[in-house]
């Protein structure tokens, strides 16, 4: 059995010191099948979310929270595409990351899209904070998931995050074991900043 207990070789190689979990965070797909989060560290990402800042602050971001051996989680689930469905199913909690794509007079919230990414994006640091790990999915059939929930088109099912406790990689079909060893890697600076570095 190999836990990924010793997260060292996942952690980032980073060329300037950035705060604990911002090193630390990857995209894990083994996780703890018996690990159980509290209501209270749900409470506590899902704040971080709320927090998060946005145009106008339309606050456009919504959640669907389902926890693992309930039916809310087997339907999340099954709005997977295959390759997730093959890992997911482990984690904790699989969170249903939803924008609302028009205000209450109709007009498109044109930023909608990013502002959920940095509340997901928040919400993720502060998982990692709380000891746990965030994965997240655009491998998802949004319509399907948008339907699942008896969401009007005026939503958009953007992506779903696998959140839970780090488990065993042996546990994994080959082909994803192979992946939790893969090197991280990243552009250079000089090749994502185009002027001003
Ligand atoms: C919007 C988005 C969609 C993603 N979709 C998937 C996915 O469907 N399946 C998957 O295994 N990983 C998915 N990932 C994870 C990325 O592949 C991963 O973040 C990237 O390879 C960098 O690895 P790291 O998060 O461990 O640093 C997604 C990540 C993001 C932000």
């Amino acid at each position: 059995m190999t836990l990924i207990t010793d997260i060292t070789s996942r952690r980032a190689e980073t060329d300037a010191a950035l705060i604990p979990a911002l090193v630390e965070r990857f995209s894990p797909r083994a996780y703890d099948p018996d690990a159980v989060i509290s209501d209270e560290t749900v409470a506590t990402i899902l704040e971080a979310a709320r927090w998060a800042p946005s145009a106008s602050n339309t606050q456009p971001w919504r959640f669907v929270v389902a926890r693992r051996g309930t039916p809310e989680f087997t339907t999340v689930h099954d709005g997977l595409l295959g390759f997730n469905q093959a890992w997911a199913d482990s984690a904790a909690l699989l969170i249903v990351n939803i924008i609302q794509t028009t205000d209450a007079n109709g007009a498109e919230l044109r930023w909608a899209e990013y502002d959920l990414g940095q509340a997901v994006a928040h919400l993720s640091v502060q998982a990692q904070h709380e000891g746990l790990h965030t994965h997240q999915m655009g491998g998802i059939d949004g319509d399907k998931l948008r339907a699942a929930f008896g969401l009007d088109d005026s939503f958009r099912v953007v992506s779903v995050s696998a959140i839970g406790v780090l488990g065993d990689i042996d546990a994994l079909p080959e082909k994803l074991r192979e992946r939790e060893s893969a090197p991280r890697t990243r552009l250079s600076l000089d090749e994502i900043v185009i002027a001003g570095a």
